[in-house]
Order: structure tokens, then sequence, then C-alpha cells
């Protein structure tokens, strides 16, 4: 019993020493934020303003569909409640009217609000603390240009403790990694801004980067790949089994900047979302940064069984119009996608109509557990760029779940070469969900 005490209290010391310790460090490793008058805002000024305030993406979680822009009100539904996006307007009672350019940038760096309390991490300040203050200055300087909506926010539904505000001060001490970004010398200049879009601006990690138990991202698993929202955000890294090294650069930007990329599949969800709302604004040099970076991101492995086959047997015997040969079992799922889908998919992974519908080679359906093949088949899709819009219906209401898992399970067969374990209570699950 004795021994017992006697470890426990020397464990104790341990964690408190190392703890200290490394809360320390973050302390002295912190850049400090530096106090100055607010800048005039020039028309040159707001311009870069409204590049960043896209490449940054702020309207994907502050603007909700028939909603003024940048007025808030989107939910995030967590764990432990539901929280709700504000009013970044220049309103003087229900928005950021009254802030100076140090308020919003310590709000964008600290995650902390004008009146000192302080703002959940689902705000994705982690990643805007790499912010340079210019570049924080120059987003305010635009959102100001804009008229100011009144618009008061929802309140938030969240559970004790989790609604104290200031318990995330010690969230920000044990995980904020709070400094602007630095340029890795190993890097050439390109790269390096590559870097900042894909860390600060663009956030990628945020949905790209697997969480601890803490809901923070982790460090050393950069873009491995996490579910975020309920949908898959695949590993990115350079991995060439489980992330993106076999991409070519092309294929990469093409993605990013069109939502398709040849023999890779389209972005869906919020993925459709990031290039919708922001990506697709990338100047081509930016684009290319981003890529040059994403060549570099060190490698982190996957599930065993979730690698792309990009021409499975099945898939690469068939014509566009008709299968090859009857895929063994599953004729509820052949039938539903001969009836509902091939017209627009087609039966050799090439997709009619539009490219984008080209299955072939796609992460979603090489999944066996359909994460995001049951979410796009519940959600459909709406991508809008420069090539046009991809359009996908809903199929929610359509088809019951025992269906949708059978289409599921067809489509991972015969396009992605594997055995799909879509159940209809997981359809059903997920519908909960939506
Ligand atoms: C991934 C979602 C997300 C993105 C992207 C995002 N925000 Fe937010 N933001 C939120 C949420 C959620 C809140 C509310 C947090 C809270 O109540 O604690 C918030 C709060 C804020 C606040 C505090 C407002 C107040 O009245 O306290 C500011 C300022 C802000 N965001 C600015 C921005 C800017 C500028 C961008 C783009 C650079 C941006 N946000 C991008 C989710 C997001
Ligand atoms: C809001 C969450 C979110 C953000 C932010 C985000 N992604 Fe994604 N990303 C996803 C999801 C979800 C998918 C899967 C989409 C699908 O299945 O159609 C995805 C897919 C991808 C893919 C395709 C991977 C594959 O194997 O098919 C690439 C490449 C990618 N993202 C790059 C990026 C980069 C680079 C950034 C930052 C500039 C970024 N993403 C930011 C959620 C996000
Ligand atoms: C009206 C034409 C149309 C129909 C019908 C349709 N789709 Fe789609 N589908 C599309 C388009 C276009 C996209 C790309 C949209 C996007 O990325 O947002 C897409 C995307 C997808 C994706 C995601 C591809 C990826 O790379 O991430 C899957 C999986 C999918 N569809 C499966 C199906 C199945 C299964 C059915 C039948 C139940 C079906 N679709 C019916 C047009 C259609």
């Amino acid at each position: 019993m004795r021994r017992l005490v006697k470890f426990l209290a020397a464990a104790v010391v341990v964690v408190a020493v190392v703890g200290a310790g490394f809360v320390g460090w973050r302390l002295y490793d912190r850049d400090p934020e530096v106090s100055a008058a607010d800048v005039p805002a020039t028309p040159e000024l707001i311009a870069r303003g409204a590049y960043l305030v896209r490449a940054a993406d702020c309207a994907a979680c502050h603007n909700i569909p028939g909603g003024k822009p940048f007025t808030g009100g989107f939910a995030f539904t967590l764990p432990f409640g539901t929280i709700y996006s504000t009013n970044i307007t220049a309103d003087k009672e229900t928005g950021i009217g009254t802030w100076s350019d140090d308020d919003f940038v310590r709000a964008l760096h600290q995650g902390i609000a004008k009146d000192g309390s302080h703002l959940y991490p689902a705000f994705p300040y982690a990643s805007y603390t790499g912010l340079s203050r210019e570049d924080a200055v120059a987003m305010k300087a635009y959102l100001f240009s804009l008229p100011p909506v009144h618009a008061p926010a929802r309140p938030n539904r969240l559970a004790f403790p989790f609604n104290q505000r200031w318990t995330l001060a010690f969230w920000n001490l044990a995980f904020l990694d709070e400094h602007r970004f630095r340029p890795d010398p190993a890097l050439n200049t390109a790269e390096n801004r590559g870097a900042y879009l894909a860390t600060a601006l663009g956030h990628c990690g945020e949905c790209h980067t697997p969480r601890n138990l803490g809901f923070a991202m982790e460090i050393g698993r950069q873009f491995g790949g996490a579910v975020a929202q309920g949908w898959h955000a695949y590993n990115i890294t350079t991995d060439k089994d489980y992330g993106i090294g076999d991409w070519s650069d092309q294929q990469i930007a093409d993605y990013l900047s069109f939502g398709h990329a040849a023999g890779r599949g389209s972005a869906s969800g919020p993925m459709g979302e990031a290039v919708g709302y922001s990506l697709q604004y990338l100047t081509a040099d930016d684009t290319r940064s981003l890529v040059s970076y994403l060549r570099h991101v060190e490698p982190q492995t996957g599930v065993p069984g979730t690698e792309v086959d990009p021409a499975p047997g099945v898939m690469t015997v068939s014509s566009s119009w008709a299968p090859g040969e009857t895929d063994a079992g599953n004729e509820l799922g052949r039938r539903l996608f001969e009836g509902v889908c091939a017209s627009c998919h087609a039966w050799n992974g090439g997709g009619r109509e539009t490219n984008y519908a080209a299955l072939a080679g796609s992460q979603a359906v090489n999944d066996p557990e359909g994460v995001n093949l049951v979410r796009v088949l519940l959600s459909g899709g709406d991508l809008k760029t420069s090539h046009g819009t991809a359009y996908m219906p809903s199929f929610a209401r359509a088809y019951n779940d025992a269906e949708l898992a059978a289409v599921s399970n067809y489509v991972i067969g015969h396009f992605g070469g594997k055995a799909g374990r879509v159940t209809p209570e997981l359809v059903r699950e997920r519908r909960a969900q939506q």
C-alpha cells in the first residue's frame, strides 16, 4: 500500500513537472502580440482582404443558405451540444463594428473576443493563429467595407461544463501553438507560400488532420485523414497508397481549382464547399504553391484494404452503356444502379454527360465502409465552379435504408473492386446525423 502511494505521488510529480515544462515551453515559444493603431482602409487593402477572406473560407461557417453574407447562424453539432457561428459584419450592435484592428487580430490569433471571453475552437483559430497581422488587418478592412447587417447571434446550447468559456483558457495552454507562420528553411519561397496557404489560411488540417482526445489537431499526424462533420476528409499526405503521393501535380491542382481530377473522382460535401467558396478563387500561382507544399508533407499510412483500385476487373470490361459481366450477388444493388445511377455515372467508371460523374479512382467508392458514398447519396451534390454546375440529386427520400445500403455495396464492388460493408443500420444512423 505504501509503495503504491509512493508510486502515485511520484507519478503526480512527474506529470506536474512534464506538464508545467510543456506549458512553459508553449508560453516561451509564443510570439508576442504587437499592438498598433487601426490601419486606414484603402481600396488596395480591401481588395487584398477580399482575396484573403476567400482563401481562408470565412464564408464556409459564417454564411448560411438564404442568409446575408457573414451574418453567421451556422450550427455546429458537437458531442456536448450545439454552437452557432456569429455575425462578423460591421454592425455595431450585433456584429463586430466596434472592434479595433487589435481586437480582430487577437480573435484570429488567440481565439479571444473583444469582451475578453474565449471563443470555441470550432472557430479555427488554432490554424488562423499563423496568419500575419497584415493579412488579418486586410481581412477586417474587407469585412468592414461590406454593408453592416443587424443579426443577433443564436444562443448556443451547451451542457455544463462546456458552456463555461473560461475553461478554454486551459485548452489554449495545452493545445494552442500560438505563433505566426514560420517559414521552413528547407523549403523554397513558393513551397513556404504553399505551407502558409495550407496551414494558416486554408486550414486544411482542421478537417484532414486527426484530432486527439482534447479535440485538438494531433501534432505529428498532419493531414493523415480524419472524419469531420460526418465526412471522411481523406489522407492527403505524400503516401502513395493511402494519400495523394501518386497524384500528378496537374491532378491535385485540378481537384483544388475545379473539384474534379481525371481518374481521381470529384469533391463532394465539405470539400465541395471548400472548392466552391474558396479554393477555386486562388490565383494560379497560389494553387501551384499549395501543390508544391503538399509534395513535402510527411507520408502517413492508412487502413489496409482502403487503397484505391483505379481499374477493377468488372469495371474495365464494362462499356459506358452496359456492364461487361454480371457482378456476383447483390441483384437489388445492381438493379438500382441500372435504373437510378447509370444514366449519369455509366458502367465503365467514365461518367456520362459530365466527367464529374466519373467514379473510377475515387476514394468514395474504394472505402468499404462507404462513409462519403452514403453521405453523397443522402445529401446529393451541387458543385459550382468555372466549369459549370455538377449536380446530383439527394436520394434520402426516394429510397429506404436497405436500398441505399444495397446500391452502395454494389458501387463499392463494381467501381472499387472491394466487398462493401454498408448495412441498412449504418444508413439509418447516418440519416439521423444529416
Ligand atoms: C470552421 C468554421 C469557421 C470558419 C472557417 C471561420 N469561423 Fe469565425 N467563428 C466560427 C464560430 C463557430 C464562431 C463562434 C465561436 C464562439 O461562439 O465561441 C466564430 C466566431 C468568430 C468571431 C468572433 C465574433 C464575436 O462576436 O465574438 C470572429 C471575429 C470570426 N469568427 C471571424 C472569422 C473570420 C475573419 C474568418 C475567416 C478568416 C472566420 N471567422 C472563419 C466558425 C468559423
Ligand atoms: C471543411 C473540411 C475540409 C477542409 C477545410 C479541407 N478539406 Fe479537403 N476534403 C474534405 C473532405 C470531406 C474530402 C472528401 C471529399 C469527397 O469524398 O468527395 C476532402 C478531399 C480532399 C482531397 C481529395 C483526396 C482524395 O484522395 O480523394 C484533396 C486533395 C483535398 N481534400 C485537399 C485539401 C486541401 C489542400 C485543403 C486546404 C487548402 C483542404 N482539402 C481543406 C474536407 C476538407
Ligand atoms: C443526375 C445525374 C446523377 C445521378 C442520377 C446520380 N449521380 Fe452521383 N454524381 C453526379 C455528379 C455530377 C457527381 C459529382 C458531384 C459533386 O462532386 O458534388 C456525383 C457524385 C457521386 C459520388 C461521389 C464521387 C466522388 O468522387 O466523390 C458517388 C459515390 C455517386 N455520385 C454515386 C451515385 C449513385 C450510387 C447514384 C444512384 C443512386 C448516383 N450517384 C446518381 C451525378 C449523378
